[in-house]
């Protein structure tokens, strides 16, 4: 059982708590990611990255954007209340070392993941520029955190609401067309993010590391559900990655495969709507 300490809403849809996970909170690193479970009866496990944690206080803080029904039900458990389960650390840390200029691309959720690498290369001496993205001003997130640490910070919004009127690929092309170019590109989002972004480095010739999001169970490289295809090999996510080489990831597969259980997600949704006194939802999917 795992304590709220601390809930805040930092935009429309996405939520930032400190839990107690004192053995995690000392032994996590850069890039490695939680799996929780609400409740353990009937509670679905979903992974959450660790976006910062204290190892004195002994807390993780996770960012999670609402988007379905576990992530609502998180959204409404107050500070005092408990997440019945946290198993981590997970996944391999995030290979960090002086690699001399980094951009670091983040979109939408992906920016809360993003940030401990951020703070990671900079404490290992590289030259940081940070390109944030989201789809409004509303969903800008850890705008002030990144600029703590990185040398240079671009925002931009989808509709122009903040910062500049653009695509993340936009700034990031300034970037690899700039002499010398950067040394490494590391983009944290949604997978068709991810994907343009390797378009875009590849075209010069840049090295891109992507954290990638799959549907996750149990974590450990037993279920499979995480399974992607890179350089033609099958990799499981939970425990090869997150983090691959960006050129060789199979993004077409992924979205293909992160849409398996659509019908059933939008059902779920639809009713944790109602038994929150929510809105219901009429999703993509068809609610039932
Ligand atoms: P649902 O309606 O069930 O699903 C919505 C979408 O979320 C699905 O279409 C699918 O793409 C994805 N999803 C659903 N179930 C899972 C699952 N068991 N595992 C992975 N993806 C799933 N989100 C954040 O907001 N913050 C984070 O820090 C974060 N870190 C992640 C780190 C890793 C390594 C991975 C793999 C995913 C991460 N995610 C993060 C995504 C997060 O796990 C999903 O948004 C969450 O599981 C959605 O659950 P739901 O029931 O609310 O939504
Ligand atoms: Fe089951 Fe990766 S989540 S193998
Ligand atoms: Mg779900």
């Amino acid at each position: 059982m795992n304590r709220i300490i601390e809930k805040k809403q930092l935009s429309a849809e996405v939520f930032e708590m400190v839990v107690e996970a004192p053995r995690i909170a000392r032994s996590r690193r850069a890039g490695q990611f939680v799996i929780i479970q609400i409740d353990t009866e009937w509670g679905e496990r979903i992974p959450l990255t660790i976006a910062d944690a204290d190892a004195e206080l002994g807390t993780l803080t996770l960012v999670f954007q609402t988007v379905g029904a576990t992530t609502h039900k998180l959204a409404v458990k107050a500070p005092g209340a408990y997440i019945e389960n946290i198993l981590g650390p997970l996944g391999n840390p995030t290979h960090v070392e002086n690699f001399g200029a980094v951009v670091c691309v983040g979109g939408g959720i992906g920016v809360a993941p993003l940030f401990p690498i951020v703070q990671a290369m900079k404490d290992a001496g590289n030259h940081v520029s940070v390109i944030i993205g989201a789809r409004n001003k509303d969903l800008v997130i850890f705008e002030d955190r990144m600029r703590r640490f990185a040398d240079e910070l671009t925002v931009v919004t989808d509709d122009g609401s903040y910062g500049k009127k653009a695509v993340v690929t936009v700034p990031l092309r300034d970037y690899c067309a700039a002499t010398p170019k950067p040394n490494l590109t590391v983009a944290i989002g949604p997978p068709i993010m991810m994907k343009f972004c390797e378009k875009t480095t590849a075209e010069f010739d840049v090295p891109l590391m992507v954290s990638l999001n799959t549907i996750m169970i149990d974590g450990t490289g037993m279920c499979g559900g995480c399974r992607v295809t890179v350089g033609n090999e099958t990799k499981f996510v939970c425990i090869d990655g997150p983090e691959f080489d960006g050129h060789h990831v199979d993004f077409d597969n992924m979205m293909f495969r992160m849409r398996s259980y659509r019908e059933r997600e939008d059902s779920d949704h639809h009713k944790c709507h109602l038994e929150l006194g929510l809105e219901p939802i009429q999703a993509a999917g068809g609610a039932k």
